[in-house]
This record gives C-alpha cells, structure tokens and sequence, in this order.
C-alpha cells in the first residue's frame, strides 16, 4: 500500500477526493466549464476510466526511466553519486509502478532487474568510487536491453540512449 501510494499520489488523490465528494460528483456534474473534463464525465466509474487511459500503460513508464537513465549517465560524468542514487532508487519505483498498471511485464522486471540487479548497482553507487559506479551503471545497461530482448523488442537496444551511454565511450 505504502509503494502504491508512494508512486501513484495523483491517482489516489484523486480517488479519495472524488470518494469524499462522491455525493456530489457521483453523477454528472457539469460545470459548464470544457477544462472539467473529469468533472464533467458521467459518472465515478466514467471518470476513472478517463484517469486510467491518461496514466498510460508501460511505455509511458519507460519514457520516465529513460530520461532518468541518461540523467543517472551524466550525473557520473559529474560523479555527484547522489543524483545517481536518487535516480536510480526513482526508477526502480517507476518500473513497479509501470507493472502495476501491467502485470503481464512483471517477471521479466522482478528476474532482470528488480530482484538481480537493483541492490548491486545502488551499491556500486554507494561506493561513491568511480570506478565501481561504472561498473554499476554498465551492469545496469545490460539488463535493460537484457529486458528489452526478453520482452521481444530488441530494436529497442539499437538507439542513440544505449549506443551513447556505452561505458567504454566514457
Ligand atoms: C520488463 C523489462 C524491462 C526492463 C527491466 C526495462 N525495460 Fe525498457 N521497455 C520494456 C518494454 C516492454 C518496453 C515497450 C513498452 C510498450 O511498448 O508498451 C520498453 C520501452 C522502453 C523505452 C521506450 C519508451 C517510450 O515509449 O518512449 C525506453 C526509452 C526504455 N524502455 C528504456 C529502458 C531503460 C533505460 C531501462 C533500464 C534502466 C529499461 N528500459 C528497462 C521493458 C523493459
């Protein structure tokens, strides 16, 4: 529940206040204003689908770990082992809440990586030596694209995002 929380604030957010206010926003309620485009739904279960489609599913969840893979990449360029570590304990929170919103990619995120690989490179990074945060972040690369094979999206690995973030190229 913590986990589920933790990562989905918005979400639960707005389920309790539109539970709170269920009496009142139950039905439709038209504000008369177009921006209310969950006010104005039909009804709670109507407006939860609305919520449920515009979380996205996985892929939307793997833009966000992308985006802090690259930061993870130049934070040890700039060797600020923080940054590092705060992105990487985020990621890890994104891909289980990416399953959470679809279980069918659960196993291979739990055997590849949460379970495997997670707790070995935040150690690496933990080190706060260069040279092991490398060796971490490069044992992370791997099984991302190790994932994305598993998952049967190898053209996945043939872009810029892992060709730059090579360890040998740094
Ligand atoms: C379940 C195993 C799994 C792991 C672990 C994983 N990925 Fe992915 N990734 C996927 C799948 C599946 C997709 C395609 C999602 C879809 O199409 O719904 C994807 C898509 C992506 C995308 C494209 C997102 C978009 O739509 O813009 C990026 C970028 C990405 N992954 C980066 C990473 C990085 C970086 C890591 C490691 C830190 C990682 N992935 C770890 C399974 C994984």
């Amino acid at each position: 529940m913590t986990k589920i929380f933790n990562g989905n604030k918005l979400l639960i957010a707005l389920v309790v206040s539109l539970s709170v206010e269920n009496f009142a926003y139950s039905e439709s309620y038209d504000t008369g204003d177009e921006r209310d485009w969950l006010l104005n739904a039909e009804n709670d279960k109507d407006r939860l689908i609305l919520l449920q489609n515009y979380l996205g599913g996985f892929s939307v969840s793997m833009w966000e770990v992308g985006d802090r893979y690259k930061t993870i990449y130049s934070a040890l360029q700039n060797e600020n082992f923080d940054l590092a570590i705060y992105h990487w304990k985020k990621i890890k929170a994104v891909i289980e809440n990416g399953y959470l919103k679809r279980p069918a990619r659960r196993a291979n995120s739990d055997a590849i990586f949460i379970n495997s690989t997670y707790e070995a490179v935040l150690s690496a990074f933990e080190t706060r030596d260069i040279k092991k945060a490398w060796q971490g972040f490069s044992n992370a690369r791997s099984a991302c694209m190790t994932c994305h094979v598993a998952e049967k999206i190898p053209w996945m690995n043939d872009q810029n995002l892992f060709r730059d973030t090579a360890v040998s190229n740094n």
